[in-house]
């Protein structure tokens, strides 16, 4: 049976169209999904939308529209985007779906019924654009410490959560589980902030309607975060039978910012309604763009449409995953993108594609040359050498997330490629007449190529199919099997393909 790996990005609010921030945490979760896929699991591969609460009320009145209709437009961005952005999710959530309303009573009731809901009243300093309580210490200069913006004072009838009986279990779940919560940074800041104790939270409000109504207490609406958190669960088809062939997730993939939420609530909901708990949590750092704190009172949100209109969409894919080590910051600039555009996929890569192919055109009539016995594969050291590097390298950078690191040890094959060309000079061959020894360099260029396709696929769909494309390769790429490309005995042959020369794949920019 197949193994199955089920991951999500967080699910976006309604009230904000799409950014670079969204399109980030979305492109890292499709290049993984796609990388399991090549391995051979059966992915689930989620994201979605948050459309309750306050903050989605309050924009939809300012827009002089209803929340559903507000949610029902956005919604529509964010879908286009994906498709733009060619991201390969196999589900999309919305939390006004009836599906996710029903999971999210279900996860109430039993955690009510473990006796972890209990009514109250609440009093304290609340931050609407971030849709959380803020405690009188936490205030910084009497304003929220995350948005840097004013807070309300709202007391309130409330139902609350008892967050303060798991703080133990939950250092307990880290300590035992060290990979919970990624990267390490992260996991020292939960468990410091843990040490200091969790006070129940409230999980409900009065005071204004667009929610998941409270079963049995229909004044009550829910906590955005309890109604949003659930929805990994509800894509599952929980609370229906069947539901544990996804759950629990394999990995969430999130923002920094929002890890309390995913690793000190999520999980405490879990325990308590008696559920399995997420494998992984993984938080990414942050984008500032060209050294600044991306708002929209700067005007500097970089609109991730315009960003693939202009430079590509596999390009704006590469340059988010290369730029930064996944798990820190980054900036963003037009003039490091063009330098990556240039330097990385335009010569070495794009370069590399067009000199094999068009060689092969010119010292072979088209057709790859084939190659016998232990000729087979990338054969030529130490070319072949560093294919047998980048073939453990890469899925354990992979694995851990690394990608930035996966691409520069693929970048290195390219390198190396690219100084196979130079050292074995087949205009030099061809003009000697050696045409045993060309035809060997070119077949190795071929076979290499295909290889370098098969490691950019997760990061560039498109390029790496029409890589396959050109060197005459007849298949789909996203059907190929890792294992099977890069052992040399049950690889996709290149040899006898007729190759297909084009325009330069990618465009050098001026
Ligand atoms: N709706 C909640 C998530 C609920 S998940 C159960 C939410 N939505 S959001 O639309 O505000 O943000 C979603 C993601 O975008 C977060 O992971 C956040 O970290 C990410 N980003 C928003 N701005 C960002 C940057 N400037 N840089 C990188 N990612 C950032 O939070």
């Amino acid at each position: 049976m197949l193994s199955k790996f089920y991951l999500t990005t967080p699910i976006y609010y309604v009230n904000d169209i799409p950014h670079i921030g969204h399109a980030y945490t979305t492109v890292a979760a499709d290049v993984l999904a796609r990388y399991k896929r090549l391995k051979g699991f059966d992915v689930l591969f989620l994201t979605g939308t948050d459309e309750h609460g306050q903050k989605v009320e309050t924009a939809a009145t300012e827009a002089g529209t209803t929340p559903k209709e507000l949610a029902d437009k956005v919604v529509v961005r964010f879908q286009d985007l994906w498709k733009v952005l060619n991201i390969s999710n196999d589900d999309f959530i919305r939390t006004t779906e009836d599906r996710h309303k029903k999971a999210v009573n279900e996860i109430w009731n039993l955690v009510k019924e473990a006796g972890d809901i209990f009514l109250g009243e609440y009093e304290d300093w609340y931050c609407t654009p971030c849709e959380t309580f803020v405690t009188e210490l936490q205030l910084v200069e009497g304003k929220c410490p995350d948005c840097h913006r004013p807070v309300d004072k709202l007391k309130e009838e409330s139902y609350f959560f008892r967050l303060s009986a798991y703080g133990d279990k939950l250092l307990k779940h880290i300590e035992e589980n060290p990979g919970f919560i990624s990267p390490n940074v992260r996991r020292n800041e939960i468990t410091s902030f843990l040490k200091e104790g969790l006070r129940d939270l409230s999980v409900s409000r009065t005071t204004f309607d667009w929610g998941i109504h409270v079963p049995d207490d229909t004044k009550h609406v829910m906590y955005v975060w309890f109604d949003a958190l659930t929805n990994y669960l509800s894509a599952t088809g929980f609370p229906e039978e069947g539901y544990e062939k996804y759950w629990p997730a394999d990995l969430h993939i999130i923002g920094k910012d929002i890890l309390r939420f995913h690793t000190l609530y999520w999980p405490s909901f879990l325990m308590s309604a008696g559920l399995a708990l997420p494998e992984k949590v993984f938080a990414h750092g942050w984008w500032t763009v060209e050294g600044k704190k991306m708002s929209k009172s700067v005007g500097n949100v970089v609109d991730p449409f315009k960003v693939v209109e202009e430079y590509g969409a596999d390009q704006f894919r590469y340059f988010l995953m290369r730029e930064v080590p996944f798990g820190g910051d980054g900036d963003f600039s037009i003039e490091s993108l063009k330098s990556r555009i240039n330097g990385e996929l335009a010569n070495d890569l794009g370069n590399l594609l067009q000199r094999t192919v068009s060689m092969i055109e010119k010292y072979n009539d088209g057709v790859v040359p084939g190659c016998e016995g232990t000729l087979c594969g990338v054969n030529d050291p130490p070319l072949s050498d560093i294919f047998v590097t980048l073939s453990g390298a890469y899925p354990a950078h992979m694995d851990s997330l690394e990608f930035s690191k996966a691409l520069s040890s693929t970048w290195e094959a390219i390198r190396e490629l690219n100084g196979y060309v130079e050292r074995c000079a087949p205009w030099t061959l061809a003009k000697e007449g050696d045409t045993e020894r060309l035809g060997k360099v070119l077949h190795n260029l071929a076979d290499g190529l295909r290889l370098v396709a098969l490691y950019v696929y997760p990061f560039m769909p498109a390029t790496a199919q029409e890589m396959w494309d050109r060197l005459g390769i007849d298949k789909k790429i996203e059907d190929a099997n890792f294992e099977a490309e890069v052992d040399t005995e049950d690889y996709t042959p290149v040899d006898g393909n007729i190759v297909k020369p084009g325009a330069p794949m990618i465009p050098r920019l001026d």
